[in-house]
């Protein structure tokens, strides 16, 4: 397959966009952000790398805290999220924009209307040329009904967003491919397919009490 070498770093590389929270002054501020990863299975923990125009480097809030959210929108949201993005907390006050709701850490607002929410508690600090990465232990997963069928993230319900580079484009999920951890057993040798059983397995290991979807 040909190749082109792009410029530059992150050319190409879809990210889920994000909503990170934190306070500051007493305050709730979200920050749009597309540098997020999950880092570490037990304890569950996550790393984003959120900065600010300008400022680069430490957010203020989420140290003195100890703590951030991370809030994954939907299609619905694109336009606030990107007001977010385009408006740093230091000239507007973006607290208003969203309802917000607490777990347990009071510095790690949460935003009611994304259907995913994740509540950390900051527990490193990687500071690097241009941004710091911070990572934080998930202390709390708040998800919405609605869009988790049967315990399960439903993106035709949910429709998060991701973000490429240098178009500067927000891109929709398209529909289901593949079944993760399975298709690849043979590799391609007959359509695998998870069954019914196979998912209330996995359920029944991971999301004790919740029972599979029935089938459309
Ligand atoms: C689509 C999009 C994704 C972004 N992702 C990041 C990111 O991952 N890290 C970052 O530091 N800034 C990112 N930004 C820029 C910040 O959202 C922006 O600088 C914002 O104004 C900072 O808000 P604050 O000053 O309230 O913290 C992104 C901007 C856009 C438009």
């Amino acid at each position: 397959m040909a190749k082109i070498k792009l410029s530059g770093g992150g050319g190409g590389f879809p990210m889920p966009m994000t909503l990170v929270g934190y306070e500051v002054g007493g305050k709730a501020n979200f920050v749009a952000v597309a540098w997020v990863m999950r880092a570490n299975q037990e304890p569950p923990m996550i790393a984003i790398a959120p900065g600010g125009r300008g400022r680069g480097f430490d957010i203020g809030g989420i140290v003195q805290n100890g703590a951030f959210s991370v809030n994954l929108p939907g299609i619905g949201l694109m336009e606030k999220t990107d007001y977010c993005a385009l408006n740093p907390g230091e000239d507007v006050d973006k607290s208003g924009l969203f309802d917000i709701f607490y777990g347990e850490l009071s510095g790690a607002p949460m935003i009611e209307q994304c259907p995913l929410c994740l509540e950390c508690k900051l527990v490193q600090r990687l500071a690097l040329p241009s941004h710091t990465l911070y990572i934080g232990e998930i202390v709390g997963l708040y998800a919405e009904e609605d869009s988790f069928f049967g315990g399960c993230p439903d993106p035709s319900l949910w429709r998060p967003f991701m973000l490429t580079r240098p178009d500067d484009l927000y891109w929709e999920i398209g529909a289901r491919a593949g079944d993760a951890w399975f298709i690849g057993e043979d590799c391609g040798k007959k359509a695998a397919q998870k069954t019914p059983e196979s998912l209330e397995k996995w359920l029944e290991d991971t999301q004790p009490g919740i029972s599979a979807p029935e089938e459309p």
